[in-house]
Formats: C-alpha cells, structure tokens, sequence
C-alpha cells in the first residue's frame, strides 16, 4: 500500500505532550517520507461533522509546539466513533455506531493512514477501526499512567511533577500549623501518581485504589508520628482509593458516550473521619486539572517525541493496529489488542513500593 496522505487526531483527557507528538509526527511524515498530514479537530468529532472541521498540518503550524500544553487539535472523552451521542432537537441524546460512516468519510479525503494519540479508551476505538480495515496506528497517552502494554505513557510524569510541587508547597504550611494536610490527586482507577508523587514528595501515608484503606490505621499512623515529634501530616489520596469494604467516590456520573463516573470527594470524606478521629485541623486540596495543564516537562517532550517519529515509522512498515511502547528504553511495536487487554495498576510488588513501604510510609492497610 502507497501511503501518501495521513490524519492525526487526539483523544480522551488532554496530557502534556500531546502537541510534541503531533510536531513530532508530522516532522518525521514530510521529511522522511514527503507525506501530506491533516488532523481531525477534537477527535474523530471532525471528520464526522459537517462540514468537516480538518486542517492541515505542515512545518509551519507545528513550529513552537514542543513544550506547548494542550492539543492544537482539541479533544474529547465522551463518545467516539463506535459510540457518538447524536444530540436530536428534543434535547434527548441517542448513542449511534458511525464508525462505518468514519472510515467512508477518511477514504473521501483520500487519508490512507490514521495516528490515534490516546489512552485506553481511544486505543480500544483504534482497535475497533483496524477491526473493520482502517490502518491505525496508536501513541499511549495519559497522565494516569494506566495503559498496559507500555512502561510509561507520557503526559505522567509532568503530573507528577505538578503533583509533587504542590505537595512541597503544602510540606511548609502544614508544618507552620501542625496540620494533616491531604492532599487529592488524579489517576482514575490506578495509583500511579498517588505513589510517585507521594515517594518524591516526602509523604507519610499515600492511599491507592490497589490498597483499600482502614480510616483507624491512619489514624494511628499519624499518631505515632506525633509521638516521635512530627506534628504535621501529609496524606496523598488518589482520586479512585476508596476504605475497606467501600467503593470509590464519584463526583458525578458520566452523560450519554461518556464510559467512566468522574472521581472524586474521598479526599473530602477522608478529612471529615480524621476530625472525627481527633485531628481538628484536617485540611484537604484537590489539585484537580492542575494535573493535566501546562508545559510538558522536558522528559515527557522526550517520550512524546520519540513516540511521534516511532508512530509515522510504524505506517511506513505497513504495521497497522500496532502501539508505539516504551520497553526498556527503547520504543517499540505491539498489538493494540494487547496494550487495552489489561487496566495497568500499580503492581504492589514493583521497586516503588518495596521502596515506600522501606521508608515506612503508610498505606492504610
Ligand atoms: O484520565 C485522565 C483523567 O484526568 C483522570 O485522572 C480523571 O479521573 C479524569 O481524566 C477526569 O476527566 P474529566 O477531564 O472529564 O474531568
């Protein structure tokens, strides 16, 4: 197959990196290959509208992109192709299946080839398009860190290290005030920022959805310390751990094509037991979107470029439904189908644990 025309798109949550990956992307398609590279604007939303929103993407309109946040294409997490809330005059949303229309519509544009920048969810929606023909290839991103099939997906580590700023930044005040100071991160269902940003961030106790909590052990944790001289605390919750016998909090359910109830409020919950438990002074922040925004720190830029060049290759090698994937230090190709197999969550065996749990730092468990 001659490829001569490809589209890039980006879908899900935004990460830091994103753009990196499209300058990336499109550098390697015109200068390796002289290939002509449109993007579809907020996913596959602009291929599918009418009339099209697609633009083209050459030289010029990706300079100054490498350490811009965001994604010049847009983005969304609600729907897709295969799922697509058609809003209907009465305001009632009916969820279509217009993958086919899809594929139709990149064939009239004379697109040969597709990279799909995303996490799971958009990966899932690769894998379904290569099901029915359409050569795609996927870049796993997402701050979450939960992709399986690769050892780092980028936009993480910048939200680690937004993470981990503010963490120091709360270090000084609940010291001053001899405070439990919580602190709410992101992460969906696994704990992977939590753990990061708390081991880097000096933390004593750092709660993960793989590790359900005990409200009285934390408690006692934080006690102890008091008892040794420590009169602040720093707890990291993730947005998805959730106590013993309990479930994760959820802020509010998703509308029609949204996949996941959105998380958060455990944080909250958690300050509210700890006074209960005698430590008045409980203060919670949620960072929020904080996690998602800003420049890409310079080794998310390394990953996401690496993916982008490694990603325009892929289509050059006839590889379709393949993800670019980090593996020892060296970026390589594997099948879409075994990267969305698995949720990745923090294995409780790997070195940053042993390593947490070295340090004493509490669990809840
Ligand atoms: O998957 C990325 C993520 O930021 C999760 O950590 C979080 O649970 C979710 O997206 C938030 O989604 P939204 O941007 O729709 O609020």
């Amino acid at each position: 197959m001659e490829v001569q025309k490809i589209l890039i798109m980006t879908g899900g949550g935004d990460a830091p990196g994103l753009n990196a990956v499209i300058r990336a992307a499109v550098k390697r398609a015109i200068l390796g290959y002289d290939w002509e590279v449109i993007g579809s604007i907020e996913a596959f939303n602009g291929v599918l509208d009418d009339p099209m929103r697609v633009i083209k993407l050459d030289q010029q309109s990706v300079t100054g992109l490498l350490m811009r946040g965001g994604t010049i294409l847009g983005t969304s997490n609600t729907g897709g192709p295969f799922e697509f809330p058609l809003r209907r005059p009465d305001g009632t949303v009916e969820v279509v299946d217009r993958s086919d229309e899809l594929i139709r519509r990149l064939h009239r544009i004379g697109v040969d080839a597709v990279v799909s920048i995303g996490g799971d969810g958009s990966q899932r929606i690769a894998q379904g398009l290569a099901d029915k023909g359409l050569p795609i290839v996927g870049v796993p991103k997402t701050i979450d860190n939960d992709l399986d099939a690769t050892e780092m997906t980028f936009g993480f580590q910048t939200a680690v290290e937004t993470a981990t700023d503010a963490i120091d930044k709360l270090h000084t005040t609940a010291e001053s005030h001899d405070r439990v100071m919580i602190v709410e991160v992101m992460g969906r269902d696994a704990g992977w920022i939590a753990l990061s940003a708390g081991v880097a961030g000096g933390a004593d106790t750092i709660l993960i959805p793989e590790i359900p909590f005990h409200v009285e052990r934390i408690a006692a944790h934080i006690k102890r310390r008091r008892k040794a001289g420590h009169h602040f605390a720093i707890i990291v919750v993730a947005e998805g751990a959730f106590p013993q016998g309990g479930t994760a909090l959820t802020v509010k359910q998703r509308e029609a094509g949204q996949p996941n109830p959105i998380l958060g409020g455990v944080g909250r919950w958690l300050g509210e037991e700890l006074e209960h438990c005698g430590f008045h002074q409980t203060r919670v922040c949620v960072l929020g979107h904080l996690q998602r925004g800003g420049v890409p720190s310079p080794m998310d830029r390394l990953l996401a470029t690496r993916y982008g060049v490694a990603a325009v290759d892929l289509i050059a090698e006839g590889k379709f439904a393949h993800m670019v994937a980090l593996r020892s230090d060296d970026i390589v190709a594997i099948p879409i189908s075994e990267a969305i197999a698995r949720y990745r969550n923090v294995n409780l065996d790997c070195n940053l644990m042993r390593t947490a749990r070295g340090l004493g730092i509490c669990f809840g468990d």
